[in-house]
């Protein structure tokens, strides 16, 4: 790993033992966002390595669903730069995104309650046979498969979505994700709405995509939810990045330091503080 730290930008030195590679699979220069007279986003650069879970943390108008949305295409970024794999991308649409290997788990999930688990993982992207029907039992198969790779327990891959829990219900979502062969998945506080069992099985689930090699950007509020799963925070402050922290070399005191403004020693463990914006968040 020491070769690896010399050739790493700055910004990630110290997650080298996670990141496991030199070379990110997404990265943003200088990303900005203008809401009329609102400047949702300001200067973002950020790096997702594959097989690394970023937590990406922040209050209430931080600007955190804004970056991932300018990531999936639904809200484009007003200036910046997008490279995926090395290679300089423009994501203008959610389509250029999925077509870029970025998939985004939102809260709402949009899953058919009145369909099964099958049919709403392969929905809008259905396999057919030859003579052009739907071809179910290929379509059950890898349904199985997936769910069976990613450890999610559910009564029948034929059971409706309307009779999941919520965890169940989420878990699909990220499923959809996998069988869409996403290099970079974004969840949008998938905890927020579970309970504490399912809060687990969705944060093990969020483990195994680690374990495919996926980068994952999870925005949370729950510094318990980071500190489980994430290998790396990063920290959002009026639409500043303020801070990213290695997780094994911080604790929630110094996150939540960054993410309310208060001071923040540069030299403290594990704290690579960009730039603390000015003001009272
Ligand atoms: N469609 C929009 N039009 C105008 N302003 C917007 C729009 N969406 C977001 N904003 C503004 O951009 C800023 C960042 O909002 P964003 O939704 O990204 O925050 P957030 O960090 O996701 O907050 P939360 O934790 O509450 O979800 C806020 O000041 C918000 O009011
Ligand atoms: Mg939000």
């Amino acid at each position: 790993m020491a070769e690896n730290r010399e050739r790493l930008p700055e910004s990630v030195q110290s997650n080298v033992a996670t990141a496991g590679n030199q070379k990110p699979l997404l990265r943003l220069v200088g990303v900005g966002k203008t809401y009329g007279a609102v400047r949702a986003l300001e200067g973002v650069d950020l790096e997702l390595y594959p097989g690394e879970v970023v937590g990406l943390v922040g209050d209430n108008g931080a600007g955190k669903s804004t970056l991932v949305k300018t990531i999936s295409g639904v809200g484009p970024a007003s200036e910046g730069e997008f490279y995926v794999d090395g290679e300089r991308v423009d994501i203008s649409t959610p389509t250029t995104a999925t077509h870029l290997g970025i998939e985004t788990v939102y809260q709402d999930l949009a899953l058919c309650d009145n369909l099964d688990v099958t049919s709403n993982l392969f929905l809008g992207h259905e396999i057919r046979t030859k003579l052009g029907t739907l071809n179910d039992i290929e379509m059950e198969k890898r349904a199985l498969a997936v769910l069976r790779t990613l450890d999610v327990k559910l009564p029948s891959a034929r059971a409706l979505v309307s009779a999941l829990s919520g965890g169940q219900r989420q878990s699909i979502a990220v499923a959809k994700t996998i069988l869409r062969q996403a290099k970079v998945v974004m969840l949008d506080e998938p905890t927020a709405a579970l309970g504490v069992a399912q809060t687990k099985q969705v944060l093990n689930l969020i483990k195994r995509l680690r374990e495919q090699g996926i980068a994952i950007l999870v925005i949370s509020h729950n510094m318990v939810d980071v500190f489980e799963v994430a290998d790396r925070v990063i920290v959002m402050r009026l639409g500043h990045k303020v801070a990213n922290f290695n997780v094994k070399e911080t604790n929630s005191s110094q996150v939540i330091a960054a993410i309310t403004g208060a001071s923040v020693s540069e030299d403290a463990p594990g704290s690579n503080v960009n730039s603390i914006v000015g003001g009272e968040a």
